[in-house]
């Protein structure tokens, strides 16, 4: 016979139950088969689905796409205690909610960093240069051979670069651009020595870092607390010829207020990733002019997306076996 230990242990591990409401990349879920039983719902899952399949569920994976509220814990029960979030940001998970109910949350910080400010700097360069535009055109035939005239756009080199919020994102970010060896902004609430000492980087607040830089990237978590931090007024801070990028949450920005910036040429050039209320987003954006547009896609790297969905199992195995898990929210 099994020593006990051994034994309460593959007991524990039997009973659990973890419902993914959406998808989770096999490097992480195959992790999870081997130990507990898995049902997983797919990209289509409809949210009377997800509050039925969630009963009596050990562990949830969710992910930015939906609310993990009252009601889906609820929905889940008593027996419930991890909820487990496939990204870094978690401002769709209730927190209050989760904690009253006794769940833990986790989230998939580091492995997207990189990922993550590779594609903000992308953006940053993309609509800066206009690719967006200038692929448009020749992809329907409007280019009448080299025109000293069109498709202009700003350089980076020496720009003066703003990082709002220099969490591992930011830093990283600001990492990538310091060979465009222009002035470094960062606003943040506690300085960043790292970033003073290696990268001569200046903490200043938000309205200096707007109306100085010429390069402002978005770096802050969404939810209430950062809600249209970006708003008309902000915006008039910003040089006409500011590049603004975001792939922070769509939260952030006032998506509005960006699109008349735009069109009124007050601003530079947008690069986003995140949208207010996406998958739907503003048609303003689909004609604003000097605008770079991607589907969320800043972790969306074969190694970031891998290893975030190995975090996930971890986090969830780690709660399930009773230890702390290495990303508690
Ligand atoms: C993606 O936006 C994430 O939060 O991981």
């Amino acid at each position: 016979m099994a020593p006990s230990t051994t034994c309460s242990v593959r007991l524990v591990s039997e009973k659990s139950r973890i419902v993914i409401l959406r998808e989770l990349l096999a490097a992480g879920r195959e992790q999870l088969e081997e130990r507990f039983e898995v049902e997983s719902l797919g990209l289509d899952a409809t949210r009377p689905e997800m509050l039925a399949a969630a009963k009596g569920a050990d562990a949830l994976v969710s992910d930015l796409t939906f609310s993990v509220d009252g009601e889906l814990l609820d929905a889940a029960g008593p027996g419930l205690k991890v909820v487990a979030n496939y990204g870094v940001g978690y401002d769709n998970v209730d927190l209050e909610a989760s904690a009253s109910r006794g769940v833990t949350v986790t989230n998939t910080p580091d492995a997207l960093t990189n990922a993550t400010a590779e594609l903000a700097l992308a953006l940053a360069m993309a609509a800066a240069r206009d690719l967006p535009q200038a692929e448009e055109d020749l992809r329907a035939g409007r280019w009448k051979g080299w025109d000293p005239r069109r498709w202009r756009g700003f350089e980076l080199s020496g720009a003066t670069i703003g990082v709002v919020g220099a969490g591992r994102i930011g830093a990283r970010f600001m990492e990538l651009v310091s060979g465009f060896g222009g002035d470094r902004l960062y606003t943040s609430r506690s300085p960043k020595s790292e970033l003073e000492s290696r990268h001569a980087a200046e903490r200043v607040d938000l309205d200096e870092l707007l109306s100085r830089s010429d390069l402002i990237s978005l770096h802050l978590p969404g939810g209430a607390g950062t809600r249209h931090l970006i708003d008309e007024q902000a915006l008039g801070l910003m040089k006409p010829t500011a590049v603004l990028v975001n792939t922070g949450r769509g939260t952030l920005i006032d998506s509005k207020a960006l699109i008349h910036a735009l069109e009124e040429d007050r601003l530079g050039a947008a690069g986003l990733d995140v949208f207010e209320g996406e998958p739907a987003l503003d048609p303003g954006f689909l004609t604003a002019p000097r605008v770079a547009l991607a589907p969320h896609i800043g972790s969306a790297t074969y190694r970031s997306r891998d290893e975030m969905a190995r975090i996930v199992a971890a986090n969830v195995t780690a709660v399930l076996e009773g230890r702390e898990p290495p990303n508690r929210v």
